[in-house]
């Protein structure tokens, strides 16, 4: 049976990225009826320093927007990382199966570290470890998630191969990538080139969930474009990143094709089609961000929902972590 897992980093600041490589999609399964388990991953979120008191805020904000984006907690599992001790335990187990070769070759560790990689924590390099560990604890078959996560779960399916090659099973299921529909790449919007990032210096690069209608009206009437009115059809977007990004932004957040966007779009000048995609924008965010303050005012129902959400996924993630010791020779496994 299909199950569906993912996660997002609680480093503050949900963007638009965020929203519809992920969250969207998110709500999108779950309400096709498939299993779904979602989590906060606030142990992959320490790689890199976080303040405790920030972690705490971005940790619950994030919940909130899950939230607000349309995941019923009833529905699916939402909880924190750190409540369910089965990923970290998996993920030793897996740091075990998994080469320090295949580890160096990951371009986020070597985006994130930067020139200076002795430096970097040695949680950043094990990473996509943990993450494997997060999907595979659930035997989870399917993970919804943006063109940036591919890498890692290229690596979650070596890793199942593996262990399974290694002790001569078949327990660990090879994961289905999920990358799919308009928006699995949200640029930056000051920069087509540049992914839409919740780190990026510039606030004027990014929608943020938690930004008012203004804020999201202002931040695409002033948005990067050429002087260019857009082309005819689709073919005609290929070099020019900027254009193509707003385009895919509208077709995502209106649930349409590029196709179907070019039709009544094509041809129109930026002067026009920016109120269009403002308008789109607003209508759709602005309610997210209100239902995240409302949330965020009584953190009490949030912390329930993830304690609650952390005791369901331990139940499926506790038989699967102690099949593994035993698969591995661990006395005492159950
Ligand atoms: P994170 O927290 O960076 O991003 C969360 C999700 O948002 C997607 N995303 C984007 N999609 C489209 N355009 C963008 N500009 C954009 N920016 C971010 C990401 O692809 C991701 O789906 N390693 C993961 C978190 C993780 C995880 C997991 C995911 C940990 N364990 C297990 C899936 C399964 C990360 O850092 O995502």
């Amino acid at each position: 049976t299909p199950r569906v897992f993912s996660g997002i980093q609680p480093s503050g600041n949900l963007t638009l990225g965020n929203y519809l490589g992920a969250l969207k999609r998110f709500a999108n399964s779950q309400n096709a009826g498939v299993e779904s388990i979602f989590c906060m991953v606030d142990l992959h979120a320490i790689t890199v320093w976080q303040e405790p008191q920030k972690l705490r805020r971005a940790t619950r904000e994030l919940a909130a927007g899950f939230i607000a984006s349309g995941i019923d907690p009833q529905k699916s599992i939402l909880f924190n990382q750190s409540q369910v001790p089965e990923h970290t335990q998996l993920a030793w187990v897996f740091n075990c199966v998994a080469r320090m070769g295949w580890m160096k070759r990951m371009t986020q560790f070597k985006d994130k570290a930067g020139k200076n990689a002795e430096q970097a924590s040695l949680g950043l390099f094990g990473y996509p470890a943990l993450m494997a560990a997060d999907i595979l604890v659930y035997h989870a078959t399917h993970v919804p998630v943006g063109e940036d996560q591919k890498q890692h779960l290229e690596l979650t399916r070596d890793i199942a191969i593996k262990f399974n090659n290694d002790y001569g099973v078949d327990f660990f299921p090879i994961t289905e990538p999920v990358i799919e529909g308009a928006a699995t790449r949200v640029m930056s919007l000051r920069d087509g080139t540049k992914k839409m990032s919740k780190s990026d210096p510039s606030d004027m690069s990014r929608i943020n969930l938690t930004d008012d209608a203004d804020t999201i009206a202002k931040k695409i009437r002033k948005a990067k474009t050429d002087p260019e009115p857009l082309p005819g059809d689709a073919g005609g977007l290929e070099d020019r990143p900027e254009a193509r990004n707003l385009v895919n932004i509208y077709a995502a957040l209106s649930d349409q094709s590029v196709d179907q966007v070019m039709r009544d779009a094509g041809g129109k000048p930026f002067s026009e089609f920016k109120p269009m995609l403002a308008d789109l924008a607003v209508d759709k965010l602005a309610p997210i961000s209100t239902e995240m303050g409302r949330l965020m005012q009584d953190v009490s129902e949030i912390d329930r929902v993830l304690a609650d959400g952390a005791e369901r996924a331990r139940a499926i993630a506790t038989p699967i972590l102690q099949k593994t010791y035993e698969i591995a020779g661990m006395v005492g496994a159950r």
